[in-house]
């Protein structure tokens, strides 16, 4: 049966999604609600599914974070190891340009949402100006993004001051003079508390638990490229090299003032920064402990500690969420999510979900490689295997990192091994460079 496939979102995983279902003569048509390519990558001070920071720069290098299909080198020699977003922006939109997408994205388009009728036929509801369509596909591919859908922390009491989530924040500017709370120990927080004690009066970042956190460059080399040498040791053993090395680089947490870290490396998200520790030692920044309640603008801390804030920025991650499908249907935003290689589904064999992991590196070199066998299975290249089930129930039960009870932690794999698990899958000449339009050309030339 002929196929036709509709991706949802032109993101860097809805893009490399579309790419190769073209690329093996598959109908697709892609769905996004924005203007442009990008997805996140996009940075916007309006409301928007962007939820980059006017500096925010990348946080795996260079080399690490490109498509086998269009590396850095082919872009942009010159990009610097780790780019910021408005150059990952161009990235993108380049890869859109050279393998001809744009003609098969419709842009400004919202996708509503998504029945399941049978195992060749979805009928998709798009809102496009407020004009409401259907449309049959045979397949569809879920690349929607996992990082817009801000998730709220909540305290007893008020807070009366300003209270936001990272998601809004844009630019330290507006902070200027004011005290600033940061909540969090991810990479926004991080980002956020660094950016805003720029201008602020005060700026302190509260934490629940204590945090890994990496710098970019160990060695002159960025920090990623120093773990690489070792991808070939258990994950186990690389976690214990990584903690040596961070506390050799560190040293002790107390003399930060930070809370101590009571679990292995890899058990909770990395943070990757560079700036944070200088901040506290500069004291711009100041470590708190986890919120016990508010009460007007002050803030009560677990160790008895009262401040007021002007601002309280939340940056505590977003909800992995599917707003088109039938609660009842599927959601996984509160876990687990057992899905085979963290895109196929037990029982539905043709849903496909695509950049829907969180990589201890970067997301889409492996949604690269998710697309590549969504797209050799429908082609008939590539069969699923008979135990889908239980491989989905083994991907919960057996994760890459044995990782703490919370939110953020559902969706978890270890770059290296997700790749080299993927790669097995795939042809030995997966990679492909050639836009599908060229190769028409030397076809009909030849
Ligand atoms: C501040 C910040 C920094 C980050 N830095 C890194 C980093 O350094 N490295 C890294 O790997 N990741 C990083 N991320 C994660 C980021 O989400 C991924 O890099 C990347 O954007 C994922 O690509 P994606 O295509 O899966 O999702 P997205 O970039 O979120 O793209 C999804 C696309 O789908 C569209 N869409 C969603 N729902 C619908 C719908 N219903 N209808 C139509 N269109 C829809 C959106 O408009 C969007 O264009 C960062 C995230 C944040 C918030
Ligand atoms: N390139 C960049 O510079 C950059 C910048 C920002 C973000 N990112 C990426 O974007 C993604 C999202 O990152 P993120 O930092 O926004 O979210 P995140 O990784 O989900 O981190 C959320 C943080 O908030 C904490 N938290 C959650 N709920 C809380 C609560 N109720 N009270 C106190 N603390 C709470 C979490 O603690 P627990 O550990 O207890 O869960 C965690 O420390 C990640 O992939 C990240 O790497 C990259």
């Amino acid at each position: 049966m002929k196929r036709k496939v509709a991706v949802i979102g032109a993101g860097p995983s809805g893009i490399t999604a579309l790419k190769n279902l073209l690329d093996q003569g598959i109908e697709a048509v892609a769905f996004d609600r924005n203007k442009d390519v990008g997805g996140n990558w996009i940075y916007s001070e309006d409301e928007s599914h962007s939820s980059v920071f006017e500096t925010t720069h990348i946080i795996s290098s260079k080399t690490l974070s490109q498509y086998a299909d269009f590396t850095f080198d082919e872009f942009d020699p010159e990009a610097a190891d780790y780019p910021s977003h408005d150059t990952l922006r161009r990235y993108f939109q380049a890869y859109a340009a050279k393998f001809n997408l744009y003609p098969h994205i419709r842009f400004g388009t919202m996708v509503k949402h998504c029945r399941w009728i049978d195992e060749n036929t979805w009928e998709i509801t798009t809102e496009k100006d407020g004009v409401i369509s259907k449309e049959l596909f045979t397949d569809l591919a879920v690349a929607n993004g996992h990082h817009w859908k801000p998730r709220y922390p909540e305290y007893p009491g008020e807070f009366t001051g300003e209270f936001l989530h990272s998601h809004h924040f844009k630019k330290a500017a507006p902070f200027e003079g004011k005290r600033v709370l940061v909540i969090g120990g991810g990479n926004s927080a991080c980002d956020v508390a660094v950016e805003t004690s720029r201008v602020s009066e005060s700026t302190a970042i509260s934490w629940r638990r204590g945090y890994w956190i990496a710098p970019k460059f160990f060695f002159g080399k960025p920090s990623d490229k120093v773990a690489e040498g070792t991808k070939w040791l258990p994950v186990k053993v690389r976690s214990f090299f990584n903690e040596l090395l961070l506390k050799f680089f560190w040293g002790d947490y107390k003399n930060y003032g930070l809370r101590p870290i009571t679990v292995p490396f890899g058990a909770t998200h990395p943070t990757i920064n560079d700036e944070l520790m200088h901040k506290i030692r500069h004291g711009k920044v100041k470590p708190r402990m986890d919120i016990k309640s508010f009460e007007g603008k002050k803030v009560i801390f677990e160790d008895g500690k009262e401040e007021e804030y002007d601002s309280v920025i939340a940056c505590t991650g977003y909800w992995l969420s599917h707003p088109f499908f039938d609660p009842d249907f599927i959601d996984y935003s509160k876990g687990p999510v057992p899905l085979y290689l963290k895109m196929f589904h037990p029982t539905i064999t043709n849903l496909y979900f695509i950049g829907m992991f969180q990589p201890l590196g970067c997301i889409w070199p492996g949604a690269e490689l998710q697309s590549k066998l969504m797209a050799q299975e429908l082609i008939g290249k590539w069969k699923r295997p008979k135990n889908i089930k239980e491989l989905c129930e083994r991907e919960v039960s057996h994760p890459h990192y044995r990782q703490i009870d919370t939110p953020r932690h559902t969706i978890t794999v270890d770059y290296h091994l997700f790749v080299k698990e993927l790669k097995k899958e795939l042809p030995a000449d997966f990679v492909s460079k050639t836009p599908v339009s060229a190769r028409e050309n030397l076809l009909q030339s030849s």
